[in-house]
């Protein structure tokens, strides 16, 4: 049996996923078990208890990947794993796993930037896609745009210097009241309501630095808001037309730099990916700017659930480390 597929994993936050690419980039398999309603009602993630849940899952994610890409562990060719950034003892379960099964089925274990990682589900979406192209990666954890100049090189242009867009709009969604993890409710909201109320939050912009990102004062700016506003109007009301404007706001941020840089570097195609690239209302608005700009960019999103945290990316990410010769088996560490 030839040994040629590659197996991704991913235990960066609470999704427990495992996915499996051919030696051309296809991918077989891609297993993802979120820990989301493990954790609705403490309205957030707790390291710890997402570490435990990856260590009884991990076993099951892999064996049922296996399954669904029809796939022996004699075929498998390599191990690909998320070495950061993460919550260090989630990570610390995936990479212990790929060692030990790096080990036990003699093959090499590399490691993948997760923000990096994001950017491959692009390929396995659309695998014609030919560098050079410019990239957004907005996930709960990182905001990050730059160009992607060949497989295995990215220029990093621009990163986020608080919080993370995927982040902000889940501690505004938690502000206003939605469950864990708000940014799909707002989104939801985003695409009902027609207008957002004309509440004005700001568009934050660090000086000299158009390509980065700020979100904080964002947060900060909403709290202030139903802080007086809060007797007024309903909740509920506040949470439709507040969540809109809020939601409008994060996105606008990162619709502005995407086309900031595609004029810039004279982009041609644009990669927007990380959980926030599954919003709807991100993606009508790019759409719609794109337009009104007359500029003629491809923008590729990857399908939501290559967007959102998933093994399938670090597989094809694994590809190029792997092909490169690479082997980490007795390197890779959990991150400081
Ligand atoms: O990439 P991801 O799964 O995990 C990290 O690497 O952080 O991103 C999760 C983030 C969360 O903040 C979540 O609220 C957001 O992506 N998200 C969305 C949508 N789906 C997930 N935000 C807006 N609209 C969505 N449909
Ligand atoms: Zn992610």
């Amino acid at each position: 049996m030839d040994r040629s597929v590659v197996v991704g994993i991913d235990t960066s936050c609470d999704e427990t996923s495992v996915g499996i690419v051919n030696p051309r980039g296809r991918m077989l398999a891609n297993i993802v078990s979120s820990q989301a309603s493990v954790f609705a009602r403490y309205g957030g993630v707790v390291p710890e208890m997402a570490a435990r849940e990856h260590m009884s899952r991990i076993r099951g994610v892999y064996r049922a990947a296996l399954d669904a890409g029809h796939v022996y562990p004699e075929q498998v060719a390599g191990i690909a794993v998320t070495r950061g950034p993460g919550l260090s003892g989630c990570l610390g379960i995936g990479i212990a796993f790929a060692k030990g099964l790096g080990v036990g089925l003699d093959v090499p274990v590399v490691g993948v930037d997760h923000v990096e990682g994001h950017i491959y589900a692009a390929f396995l979406a659309y695998p014609e896609l030919t560098p050079p192209f410019g990239y957004l990666v907005a996930s709960g954890g990182h905001t990050q745009i730059g160009v992607f100049e060949k497989e295995g090189s990215i220029r990093v242009l621009g990163e986020t210097r608080d919080d993370a867009a995927g982040e902000a709009l889940d501690k505004g969604a938690k502000l206003l009241g939605f469950p864990y993890p708000g940014g799909p409710a707002l989104d939801k909201v985003g695409m009902e309501v027609l207008r957002p109320l004309g509440v004005a939050f700001p568009r934050p912009c660090i000086p000299g630095k158009p390509l980065s990102f700020s979100f904080s004062g964002l947060k900060t700016a909403l709290a202030f808001y139903l802080e007086r506003t809060r007797g007024d109007a309903p909740i509920s009301e506040l949470a439709q037309t507040a969540g809109a404007a809020y939601l409008d706001a994060v996105l606008e941020s990162l619709v502005k730099r995407v086309f900031r840089l595609t004029e810039q570097a004279s982009l041609r195609t644009f990669v927007v990916c990380g959980g926030v690239a599954a919003s709807r209302r991100l993606r009508q608005m790019l759409q719609e700017q794109a337009v009104f700009k007359g500029l003629t960019v491809r923008i590729l999103f990857p399908p939501p659930d290559l967007c959102t945290d998933n093994g399938a990316m670090i597989a094809r990410a694994g590809l190029v480390w792997l092909g490169k010769g690479h082997d980490e088996t007795d390197t890779l560490d959990i991150p400081r």
